[in-house]
């Protein structure tokens, strides 16, 4: 079996393997407990904490650990409506329409509460742009929840260039960056986005562990959406999971390090995937025509049914549409929302690959994708 769904999630480095082993043995405390185990818990916490700060030039004390990119999805903008939008009658959210379900489905709930949120529709190449969102501000804006990388399509987000000026007009700015980390680079002491949500399993680590970066100065204020014991500066109460944590940290230790040989590494074989599907017609790129991270390739192929294609390479672990969200067999909406027809949406395939992958294995992939849809559409008695 070929894995080409790095997007969907990563395999644990075997390093990130080795850091979270003794965690899972020997050191049980409990991080919050007041002796001498549980101070050695939690100074592996801390540790780890730091190391996911310097990954993305934040201040230690800014990264709150949570279960992963939905909940900090979740947090986040909740959150910040919760503490701004409902205290300060400010309650209208900018967005697009190709964002994670994460923050999709929230802004729904929110809207079923009230807030007014505009989604805003992404370019042909898939890309919300600066001027696009400023243009959307309304006088009640409180908060922008726009995506560094779509996990579809690959594509990047104007994030950079519209920090600022979300910063200087005193609006809150939330970035998904479940996708972006070890894959663009990211300084937070440089970029003045107020919370960016964050997962381990996306970068080399482990399932179950994500971290929401809060920024401190200034100061970005979020009512808790869990209450308990207080953990977590107040903003996520839970007993904190040591060994998912320190694999977290050594994960994004990693993906700091690795983010240029990576992505050399992504580009390679992004080209020799390319190439091995070459020579067949109607084959359309999704969303790869502006800036996009290399290690995710999204392609739909004219006259095939999407299903068959994909129950035709049973050797190839490749998803269609988001293996993130619910198993629908809709056809994907952020390719609808990119202008693609039912059926192009539908007969695409994200190709997304990654350091355990090698070019023999995506030739291989191409050549059996490209011999199956010459077969399907063989078969086709439209396909001409
Ligand atoms: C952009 C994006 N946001 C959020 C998520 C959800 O992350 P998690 O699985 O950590 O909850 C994913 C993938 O699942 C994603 O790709």
């Amino acid at each position: 079996m070929i894995y080409l769904d790095y997007a969907a999630t990563t395999p644990l480095d075997p390093a990130v393997l080795e850091a979270m082993l003794p965690q899972l043995s020997d050191a049980h405390a409990n991080p919050a407990s007041d002796h001498g185990p549980g101070r050695r818990a939690r100074l592996a916490v801390e540790q780890s904490r730091a190391k996911v700060a310097r990954a993305i030039g934040a201040e230690v004390g800014e990264i709150i650990w949570t279960s992963g990119a939905t909940e900090s999805d979740n947090l986040a903008i909740k959150g910040a409506l919760e503490f701004y939008g409902e205290a300060g009658g400010r309650a209208h959210i900018v967005t697009s329409r190709t964002e994670h379900k994460a923050v999709l489905d929230t802004c729904r709930y929110l809207e079923t509460r009230g807030v007014r949120v505009t989604y805003l529709q992404p370019g042909p190449d898939g890309r919300v742009g600066a001027a696009q969102v400023i243009a959307a501000l309304e006088p009640d804006t409180c908060l922008v929840t726009l995506m560094w990388v779509n996990n579809e399509t690959g594509a990047i987000n104007e994030v950079e260039p519209l920090a600022p000026l979300l910063a200087e007009r005193g609006i809150l700015f939330h970035v998904d960056a479940a996708q972006a980390v070890g894959r663009v680079p990211i300084d937070l002491s440089q970029t003045p986005i107020s919370l960016m949500s964050m997962s381990a399993h996306k970068a080399y680590g482990p399932k179950g562990i994500g971290a929401l970066f809060v920024r401190r100065r200034p100061r970005a204020r979020l009512a808790p959406q869990l209450h308990g014991g207080g953990h977590e500066q107040g903003m996520r109460s839970g007993t904190l999971a040591t060994h998912q944590i320190v694999g977290m940290g050594a994960a994004f230790e990693l993906a700091a390090e690795r983010r240029e040989p990576d992505s050399a590494h992504a580009l390679r074989l992004r080209a020799a995937l390319l190439q091995s599907i070459g020579s067949l017609d109607g084959v359309f790129r999704n969303g790869g025509d502006g800036a996009c991270v290399p290690h995710i390739l999204n392609l739909s192929f004219e006259g095939v049914d999407g299903e068959s294609l994909r129950a035709g390479l049973p050797g190839l672990a490749v998803s269609s549409g988001s293996a993130c969200s619910a198993a629908t067999q809709e056809p994907s909406y952020v390719l609808r929302a990119l202008g693609r027809s039912d059926a192009l949406a539908g007969a695409s395939l994200r190709f997304s690959y990654g350091r355990g992958t090698d070019e023999a294995d995506t030739r291989e992939a191409g050549a059996a994708v490209a011999a199956e849809v010459l077969r399907l559409r063989e078969l086709s008695p439209i396909w001409d």
